[in-house]
């Protein structure tokens, strides 16, 4: 596992959205397993400027999601298909035709998730995973003592992951109980991982992850698994390395 600290969450966007647009210049139609949540926002920035700047062509660029909740209706400004809608797909200029992800309404919910695990792979795999980290170690929605063997899958969110998503809800309970989330076998399939954390709450669970022992306990430790994962923190989140 590679560590990389920079001084900032604007230094760390930029430099993720540089790996995203050098992979881009040699496999155009790349897939791109994009994360929700505030982290990864200024890496979407960096890059849909790079995109206008012409440094970059994303035209053929792929996109799929990496988790989703249960239940939200359609359309949904906080469902993560809507997230990564606004903040991804129309930024680089790409349509919905570019875009997968599992789906959060269906009556059969086992049945999409196998579906989405499926679908990622006939799409030829996903070639670069963009990751973030809860406070309690997960990636995706994969909360602690998921299988580190898990493929996508309904999951239920624990009590502080509810907590930590309630800002984006008008009201704390509006929080779905329920999400689908690709597995930690399945995300461990990306050619190639790459998790951001920013920010003095994050310092605990980038340690556990990054230093302590490869744990279901600590989902995200199970980059240790991985032959080409690299871990972007600012100095904040690096403060327990
Ligand atoms: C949610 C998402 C994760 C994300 C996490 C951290 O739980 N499912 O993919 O990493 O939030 O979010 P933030 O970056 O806002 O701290």
């Amino acid at each position: 596992m590679e560590v990389v600290i920079v001084p900032d969450a604007m230094a760390g966007g930029e430099l993720i959205a540089e790996a995203v647009a050098a992979l881009l210049r040699g496999k155009p139609d790349a897939l791109l397993g994009v994360a929700t949540g505030s982290t990864p926002l200024p890496v979407y920035q960096a890059l849909a400027a790079q995109v206008r700047a012409g440094s970059v062509d994303a035209s053929r660029a792929r996109i799929c999601q990496l988790d989703e909740y249960v239940g939200l209706p359609a359309g949904h400004p906080e469902s993560y298909r809507s997230v990564v809608l606004r903040e991804v797909v129309e930024p680089l200029g790409l349509g919905a035709d570019s875009f997968m992800g599992p789906d959060g309404t269906a009556e059969d919910v086992p049945a999409a998730c196998a579906a989405y695990d499926s679908a990622l792979r006939e799409a030829g795999g996903v070639d670069l995973q963009l990751l973030g980290i809860g406070t309690d170690g997960h990636i995706g929605f994969n909360e602690p003592c998921s299988s580190l063997a898990s493929r996508t899958r309904i999951k239920t969110l624990t009590r502080q992951t509810r907590e930590d998503n309630a800002r984006f809800f008008e009201r704390p309970e509006e929080v779905p109980h329920h999400v689908i989330t690709q597995g930690i076998g399945t995300i461990l399939e990306a050619r190639h991982l790459v998790l951001l954390a920013t920010g003095a709450g994050k310092a605990d669970a980038v340690a556990r992850a990054v230093e302590g022992p490869l744990t279901a306990l600590v989902p995200a430790s199970a980059l240790q698994l991985h032959p080409h994962a690299t871990v972007v923190v600012d100095e904040a989140a690096a403060a327990q390395l």
